[in-house]
């Protein structure tokens, strides 16, 4: 039955508050309306009337290409009631599946910048691209703590640091809501934010992806809760619950996360979606329900409000009332909040369809280009140059082994000299070789494009908007009379079928699995006569999509297939004639590197960069910019040295594995650029008296540019707490500041700290600042021996 719609009922009138809207509304709602409201369903299959007016849904979700919104809001019209739906998407780097939208680096490569006002920027950009399509939620931003990197999400993450998730997290909710507090409305050219997987989904054992995850509640505490409270306090509209187990009890039913943490301690008034089927897999997989209506049931009662893709939670919950487990006022508190995330957005007044002017104006704008172009060329991360170098211990950890250098036969670089960047005039030809350095859609990343969750882009992103590494270079050497030479090299991997079958047990199809690809003889030999014939020699190596995301983690995290037989290839021709050999990884996450890698003139890592990406890289290895990205993982030299990170809980017997330095190959903070800087004196202004847990400490440091050409430099500030109640980790990221200097320049760079930040968890997981002595380190690294040290009191 159609409303009359001359007559206003008290939930279509704007005059009246939400609270008394969403009342009225409620009150005219049939169990199976609330029930379906309470449900987010998959919209790619089309169908839209039987999600929308057989099963009510108050939610779909993957509704690309354009058309859907449109389709959906007619079938919406027909509804007895005309509830909006609330329409969302994964929109994560960039508006993933709309093809020509700018794809920005993953989130691990945003962190790289150590910039949140450019993550900001690329999330108001991404915004307004999504927000003028008819979507009016991203499922973003991730705020998972990547420790055990053979999961295949860590692309996915801001990194391994609770602070630096929480202000990247933070910067993107901004973005995304226009500056919209919690319960503010939001602009029409502003989307919802989501924060997931809350919590600890990326804790997984052996990297095994939505693993149970062995974390208690002061582990929780201590790392994995403070980038979600950081942004719950931002204002993030939703949160995403995680897929995996605590303790026994999957997140969707844990009362401790979302009873006592989110919406007790924090207050939380959001709206909270579950993950992808949680509901459903607590009964097929988890087998800790016996049928979906007790799955049904407890969703309801642990607090969750939009369930994600389990269709049979309709038929669970509507029996669960029907059979006196479930009180139909139970569903009112979920309903009630997903209505008002639809007032808070205006649906009822204006369903934010597509704009097609707004589409045509904004989707992958030139502004935006600029956009991504800036924030890319912060994210790439320069590791070696020439004896510039953390990490110039061999594979196996030999301390002191340092680099030999020949003197160059040409005059591109003198020896021991930083090789990048190269000398454009000198040079007469590169050769740009590799899997990675031409291969337009895997640069963009997981999300993106053909990375394989839709299926209306297989040929991925518009080729001509993606700047590969040959293009860049290509583009730059038009300009200054050098020539590229491009050869392929290797293949990474072969996909074959999964033996265990076509499809999971809940119909899902299974993809392909992939195999490490042979060696072949043929592109090898091509990529060395080309390398033969240049003057400099880059190759371009990482990880591929079958190798990335979720349901892909991996056991080993060495380059796979043929590109170990590539570099070595590629470094013995560079050495045997003198010529500069420049290695770019460009990967979802940190790879186990050979020495051919570790120990090649240069090194750059170039995580999963988006469309920009190789002209950015272009620019930095012929100088037209100077490299600032900065580590916001650590590298491991071997995954048996996982987890690597680097704020480690103090006390061990010694301090190497009997086969192995436990030294990573490269540390949290680190990444060099063209330049040199020094650190004048470190000061806490009033740091002679103590300070109590309300004050703020003023941290100051001059800061010069000692080298010859303009840079950036990320001033990292530690805490150490020098004696703990309980076992805590040595030093932790408290706050951090890019600051761009001339040669010559210096800088006075102040930070401030507060004193409550500078905290430890007790063993009743309670997090508590204790009064004594503490040390402030300053300057480029998380290494001690990159830190300037001074101690304060607390009293
Ligand atoms: C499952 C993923 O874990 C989550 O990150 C994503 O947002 C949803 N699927 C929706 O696609």
């Amino acid at each position: 039955m159609t409303m009359n719609t001359k007559e206003q009922l008290p939930y279509q009138n704007p005059q009246l508050s939400d609270g008394e809207r969403i009342a009225d509304l409620l009150g005219r709602m049939t169990l199976e309306e609330k029930v379906g409201q309470m449900l987010q369903l998959d919209a790619r299959q089309g169908n839209l009337k039987h999600l929308i007016v057989d099963r009510h849904v108050g939610s779909i979700l993957h509704t690309s290409p354009k058309d859907l919104p449109k389709a959906a809001e007619l079938v919406r019209k027909r509804t007895r009631l005309g509830i909006p739906l609330v329409i969302g998407d994964d929109c994560i780097h960039g508006y993933s599946f709309w093809p020509g939208a700018t794809i920005y680096p993953e989130e691990l490569g945003m962190a790289s910048s150590w910039d949140p006002a450019k993550v900001e920027k690329a999330a108001r950009a991404t915004a307004e691209e999504v927000s003028a399509t008819g979507v009016h939620w991203t499922f973003s931003p991730v705020l998972c703590i990547a420790r055990d990197t053979r999961w295949g999400r860590v692309g996915e993450t801001f990194g391994e640091d609770p602070t630096l998730i929480g202000e990247f997290g933070s910067a993107m909710v901004r973005g995304y809501q226009g500056g919209a507090k919690a319960g503010e409305p939001l602009a029409t050219d502003a989307i919802l934010a989501c924060a997931k997987h809350f919590a600890g989904y990326s804790e997984t054992q052996g990297g095994r992806d939505a693993s149970e995850a062995d974390l208690s509640h002061r582990k929780l505490t201590s790392w994995f809760l403070p980038p979600f409270e950081r942004v719950a306090r931002e204002g993030v509209g939703t949160f995403m619950l995680g897929y995996e187990s605590i303790e026994g009890v999957p997140v969707t039913y844990n009362h401790w996360l979302l009873s006592q943490k989110l919406r007790g301690d924090w207050d939380y008034k959001g709206m909270l979606v579950t993950d992808w089927d949680n509901v459903g897999r607590s009964v097929w997989e988890q087998k800790i329900k016996p049928d979906f209506v007790h799955a049904a049931a407890d969703a309801v009662k642990a607090g969750n409000d939009l369930v994600m893709t389990t269709p049979q939670f309709y038929d669970g919950a509507i029996e669960a009332v029907k059979t006196g487990l479930l009180k139909e006022s139970e569903l009112d508190e979920a309903v009630s909040r997903i209505l008002a995330v639809k007032f808070r957005l205006g649906l009822f007044e204006d369903p934010r369809l597509p704009d097609q002017k707004r589409i045509d104006t904004v989707i992958g704008s030139a502004a935006h280009c600029q956009t991504n172009l800036e924030l890319t060329r912060e994210s790439m991360v320069l590791l070696r140059n020439g004896s510039q170098s953390w990490g110039c211990l061999d594979t196996a950890g030999n301390v002191g082994r340092k680099r030999q250098w020949s003197i160059w036969g040409n005059n591109l670089t003198k020896a021991g000299k930083p090789i990048l960047p190269l000398d454009g005039k000198a040079i007469r030809r590169i050769a740009v070789l590799g899997p990675l350095a031409d291969d337009a859609q895997t640069q963009l990343g997981d999300w993106a494009g053909n990375s394989g969750q839709v299926s209306w882009m297989p040929e991925g992103q518009p080729r001509e908007m993606i700047t590969t590494v040959v293009d860049g270079l290509r583009a730059i050497g038009k300009d200054n009379g050098f020539e590229i030479a491009y050869a392929k090299g290797a293949e990474v991997v072969e996909l074959v079928d999964d033996p265990a079958g076509p499809t999971f047990a809940d119909g899902q199809p299974r993809p392909k699995v992939a195999q490490s690809a042979p060696v072949d003889h043929s592109q090898l030999d091509e990529a060395v006569a080309a390398a033969k014939a240049a003057d400099a020699v880059v190759a371009v190596v990482g990880d591929v999509i079958p190798l990335i995301g979720e349901g892909r983690s991996t056991a080993t995290l060495k380059l796979q297939g043929g590109q170990l037989a590539l570099l070595d290839a590629l470094s013995n021709v560079a050495k045997a004639q003198n010529k500069p050999f420049v290695v770019v990884l460009m990967s979802s996450k940190p790879q186990v590197l050979p020495d051919s890698a570790l120990n090649a003139d240069a090194l750059l890592w170039a995580p999963s960069p988006g469309m920009e990406g190789g002209r950015a890289i272009a620019e930095i290895i012929m100088g037209a910019t100077a490299p600032s990205g900065r580590l916001p993982i650590t590298f491991p030299r071997d995954a048996g040295q996982l987890p690597v990170y680097y704020n480690q809980i103090r006390g061990q017997h010694g301090e190497r594995y009997a086969d192995l330095t436990q030294d990573p190959a490269f540390a949290f903070g680190e990444g060099l650029g063209y330049t040199t800087f020094a650190y004048g004196d470190l000061q806490i202004e009033g740091g002679d008296t103590p300070f109590t847990v309300d004050d703020t400490l003023h941290v100051s440091i001059d800061v010069t540019n000692t080298g010859s050409c303009a840079g950036a430099e990320v001033v990292q500030a530690y805490v150490g707490d020098l004696v703990t109640s309980v076992s805590w980790t040595d030093h932790e990221l408290k706050a951090f500041g890019r600051v761009e200097l001339k040669p010559g320049e210096t800088k006075l760079v102040t930070l401030d700290i507060p004193v409550s930040a500078c905290s430890i968890v007790d063993a009743d997981a309670n997090r508590i600042v204790e009064p004594g002595e503490f040390e402030l380190l300053v300057g480029h690294s998380s290494r001690r021996r990159d830190l300037k040290r001074i101690t304060f009191t607390v009293k």
